[in-house]
């Protein structure tokens, strides 16, 4: 065979593979309507070893996994009922695991692969025991780890340097060594609702290192007072579902940057009338716990949740101890159903906040343990275009999908430029 031949040749496979790639990733595009951003094929493809062509043969791709011409650094092994973890090339940056049924974190498998980014183990079978010891923290490029919905009963440690956002919900932690976080210094966030963690496993030490941190989830663990020691850059806490029955005087004086808190379902009673002076704080849930009283409401504060408590009597002189026309409250929602009021709170509400747009009564409780509906004045009605005000960081609050429909609901205050009014 003469040499242009066996160049036409050569053409002609590069061709046909081409065209049969082409055809495939066609189909397949039809075939799952998903857009490519959460891509999961539902079928073993192996473009690499059938049908490869060059670029991605050179490059690899594990067997059992998908790597979307596309995205090339990226490779789907998830949803596969994988119980092993498949050796990683070292192109790699994003690889996803979750829903499969690992067990183990193996070094074997990542040998190579030294470029990840961002690993997601999510809802996986793995314990705490069969992660071999460093396997993390030798990827100093991870920025973002998931092993959420996982068996594992201890914090993963050692962790890289470079993380950024680690998320471990829904596991069984219950230990945390005290320096696991201390090499944690670009950690801004870090999930850890639905665990076991008591608050002897949170000292002042485990937080003392990490200095971004913005947001941490300790929601649905067992904890019975505020976790100390935290950083000052927190601006988003959620702590609900746990047991804390108190908050000691000074807890926020270093954590003025808060902007978020969420604590309700928990056991809160009494708390010092000023605890929430903070004024870079928005949105504050206390709602499902034992408060008997309001405390003062700061400045910035738009969304306060206090139902299910035992308040009697809304004084809105502590709430709001002096009138600074020039320096308006922001608070706009506050919800009250299920306390013990026996009447509306104080009409004094909408002069000292005078943003309020609604105030939700719903049912009260009273002593005898019936509930009861409050009458309450309308003074104001909303027109259509002021609704869209209502539309902050409320994403992901159940509430505000409710609010909507109840605006028309005889127990909703409902005002709007009260200072017009009056
Ligand atoms: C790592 O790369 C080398 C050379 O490319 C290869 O021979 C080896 O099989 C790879 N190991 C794993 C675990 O992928
Ligand atoms: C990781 O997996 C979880 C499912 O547990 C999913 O919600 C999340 O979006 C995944 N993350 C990425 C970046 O794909
Ligand atoms: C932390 O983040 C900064 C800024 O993104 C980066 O320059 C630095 O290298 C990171 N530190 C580590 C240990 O990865
Ligand atoms: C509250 O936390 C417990 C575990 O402490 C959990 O079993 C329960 O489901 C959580 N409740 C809610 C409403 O999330
Ligand atoms: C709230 O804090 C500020 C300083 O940050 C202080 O001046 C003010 O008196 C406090 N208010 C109350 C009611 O404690
Ligand atoms: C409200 O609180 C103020 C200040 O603590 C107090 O002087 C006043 O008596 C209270 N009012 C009611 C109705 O409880």
């Amino acid at each position: 065979m003469s040499f242009l031949s066996t160049v036409s040749v050569l053409f002609f496979f590069f061709g046909v593979k081409v065209y049969c790639q082409y055809e495939i990733y066609q189909w397949d595009e039809e075939y799952d309507p998903v857009s490519n951003e959460d891509y999961e094929p539902q079928f073993q493809f192996n473009p690499n070893v059938e049908y490869g062509i060059p670029y991605q043969h050179m490059l690899g791709c594990a067997r059992e996994c998908f790597c979307p011409i596309n995205f090339p650094s990226s490779m789907y092994c998830d949803n596969r009922r994988l119980k092993t973890i498949p050796n990683i090339p070292t192109h790699i940056q994003q690889l996803y695991l979750q829903f499969n049924d690992i067990e183990a974190v193996t070094a074997s498998a990542f040998t190579n692969a030294t470029n990840l980014r961002e690993i997601n183990l999510s809802h996986n079978k793995i314990k705490s025991q069969k992660i071999d010891y460093g396997v993390f923290a030798k990827f100093s490029n991870l920025l973002q780890l998931h092993l959420e919905h996982n068996d594992l009963e201890e914090f993963p440690f050692p962790l890289p340097k470079s993380l950024e956002r680690l998320l471990l919900g829904y596991n069984e932690i219950s230990t945390l060594q005290t320096n696991a976080m201390d090499e944690l210094v670009n950690l801004t966030m870090l999930d850890l609702c639905y665990n076991h963690l008591q608050d002897s496993m949170l000292t002042e030490k485990h937080f003392a290192k990490t200095e971004k941190l913005m947001q941490l989830n300790l929601c649905s663990n067992r904890l019975e007072s505020m976790p100390p020691g935290l950083p000052s850059s927190l601006m988003y806490l959620s702590l609900e579902n746990n047991s804390i029955s108190s908050i000691p005087e000074k807890y926020f004086s270093r954590l003025s940057k808060l902007h978020t808190l969420r604590m309700s379902h928990n056991k809160l009673q009494d708390i010092p009338y000023n605890i929430f002076n903070l004024s870079n704080l928005v949105e504050l849930n206390v709602g499902h716990n034992k408060l008997k009283q309001a405390f003062y409401i700061p400045r910035n504060l738009e969304h306060l949740y206090l139902e299910n408590n035992e308040i009697e009597n809304v004084n809105v002189t502590v709430m709001c101890p002096f009138v600074d026309p020039l320096q308006q409250h922001h608070l706009t929602y506050l919800r009250v159903d299920q306390n013990k009021l026996k009447e509306p709170i104080s009409s004094y509400i909408f002069f000292c906040f005078p943003r309020i747009h609604s105030i939700y009564y719903g049912e009260q409780r009273s002593i005898d343990g019936q509930t009861i509906q409050l009458k309450t004045q309308v003074f104001g009605r909303f027109q259509g275009e002021e609704e869209e005000e209502e539309d902050h960081d409320d994403h992901d609050n159940p509430h505000v999908s409710q609010e909507s429909e109840e605006h028309l609901a005889p127990h909703y205050y409902e005002i709007q430029e009260w200072q017009g009014i009056i």
